[in-house]
């Protein structure tokens, strides 16, 4: 079989590690209020992971990064690093990337929480961003192209007068935490590779409300912000390619996905 598709054991994993994601984003999720810390956000998410779910945290020590858990603050795009000193308060955005390492597959996904009183135009970037990740899910089944799901995130995102990031994209997964192939949030129609059944990758949208430029953080070289300082938001899930279309691995509760 061809690199990128998993055998059915693999797949089996791959759900168990996926699922363990998405619970840790459900359990995090009432503890995302103002006055606490993105640190204390990360020591939570950890425990968790490695006491309860007896898993890996995949980002600690990932090429180095310091921390369990991505936790990216209104301009911040991806990759903030949580820390004592980062307090959210009222009017915050927040993206909690939590990937999990459980049985020798990793599983990854990301959600955006609105801390307290979220201003409408902050609000409605996080709920436009949504429905890009949700379009492009739509998309996916075998026989459709990468540049089918780049195509319909950045219609909807450009046609709400946002931008799509370009330096960063979704990916492959499984034994790895990134593998083959790169998941562009743009792209034309029917280009691209063709998807088959039993490939999985993430899709994982960072959208911003004014120009798609970044730039990486001198201090921390992690960081990764707007250029112009505007907002950014991102959703992320890791899909399965099936016969009919995709499973949603990293389906929560309430998701259209997973009943309950
Ligand atoms: N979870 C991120 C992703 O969606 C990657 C984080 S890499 C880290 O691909 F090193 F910053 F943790
Ligand atoms: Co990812
Ligand atoms: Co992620």
């Amino acid at each position: 079989m061809p690199g990128f598709i998993k055998s059915p054991a693999e797949i089996e994993r791959m759900r168990v590690a996926c699922r363990l994601a998405a619970e840790v984003l459900e359990m995090i999720a009432p503890f995302v209020q103002p006055g606490v810390s993105t640190g204390e956000l990360d020591r939570i998410c950890h425990e968790y992971i490695v006491g309860v779910q007896q898993a890996i945290p995949s980002p600690l020590n990932y090429h180095g990064f310091p921390k369990s858990i991505c936790t990216s603050v209104n301009q911040v795009v991806c990759h903030g690093i949580p820390s004592d000193k980062r307090i959210l308060k009222h009017g915050d955005i927040v993206n909690v990337d939590i990937t999990v390492l459980k049985d020798g597959y990793h599983g990854d996904t990301s959600a955006m929480f609105l801390v307290g009183k979220v201003e409408a135009h902050a609000e409605r970037l996080v709920r436009i961003t949504q429905e890009c990740l949700y379009r492009a899910i739509e998309v996916v089944r075998p026989g459709a192209r990468l540049g089918d799901i780049g195509h319909v995130i950045q219609q909807h995102a450009e046609g709400n007068y946002y931008s799509v990031v370009r330096e960063y994209c979704g990916h492959g997964i499984g034994s790895q935490f990134h593998e083959e192939p790169q998941v562009l949030h743009y792209g034309r129609p029917g280009t691209g590779m063709e998807l088959q059944q039993g490939m999985t990758f993430t899709i994982e949208p960072m959208i911003n409300a004014g120009k798609r430029h970044t730039k990486l953080s001198q201090r921390d070289g992690w960081t990764v912000e707007t250029k112009d300082g505007r907002l950014s938001a991102q959703w992320e899930h890791t899909l399965l390619v099936t016969a009919g279309g995709c499973e949603v691995l990293t389906a929560r509760r309430g998701e259209p996905w997973r009943a309950g």
